[in-house]
């Protein structure tokens, strides 16, 4: 297994629309192995792949009870089929440094995808895990946390990064 870079925004590969996948094969599995070392490693609570540079329909959450534990959830081409009621909780984002915002989210939410074997799957989350499902799979749209505010406050952060990244040169 070997940990990968997590691309960080502004990289445009954050933003394509990955494509859905229709090969299950030792390739994705390699990649699934890496991206969960790098997940932990970095550490996250989930990674999708495009943050790799994998522009792909896959993300992958960590469901493990006992935060000792490493369990991961694999969902490959996840779609949202169903959602109710509305929450506000805390994000972060391992693509998105030196930022952490309230997002409105859905409730609950019911997604169906396919696992590493291609055996399609559905499952109902609430509360955090809805969080992390709906942030995971905004990634595969090209869309980060960050969209989901005011404005102003992306407007302050693009400015943060920028100057970040002119200090990095100098
Ligand atoms: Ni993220």
């Amino acid at each position: 297994m070997t940990i990968r870079t997590i691309l960080e925004f502004p990289n445009p590969v954050l933003r394509q629309k990955a494509k859905p996948i229709t090969v299950f094969n030792e390739g994705l599995k390699k990649l699934v192995a890496d991206m969960t070392e790098t997940m932990y490693d970095a550490p996250g609570i989930g990674l999708a792949a495009p943050q790799v540079g994998k522009s792909i329909q896959l993300v992958i959450v960590d469901v493990a009870k006992l935060e000792e534990e490493q369990e991961i959830m694999v969902m490959i081409n996840p779609l949202i089929l169903d959602h109710e009621g509305s929450q506000v909780d805390e994000e972060g984002c391992l693509s998105v440094i030196e930022l952490t915002a309230n997002v409105k989210r859905y409730k609950k939410v019911t997604v169906s995808f396919q696992d590493l074997d291609g055996e399609p799957k559905e499952i109902t989350a609430e509360d955090r895990f809805a969080v992390v499902l709906q942030h995971e799979i905004d990634h595969l749209h090209g869309i980060l946390f960050l969209d989901h505010l005011s404005v102003l406050k992306r407007t302050l952060y693009k400015k943060k990064v920028q100057k970040l990244l002119a200090e990095k040169k100098a």
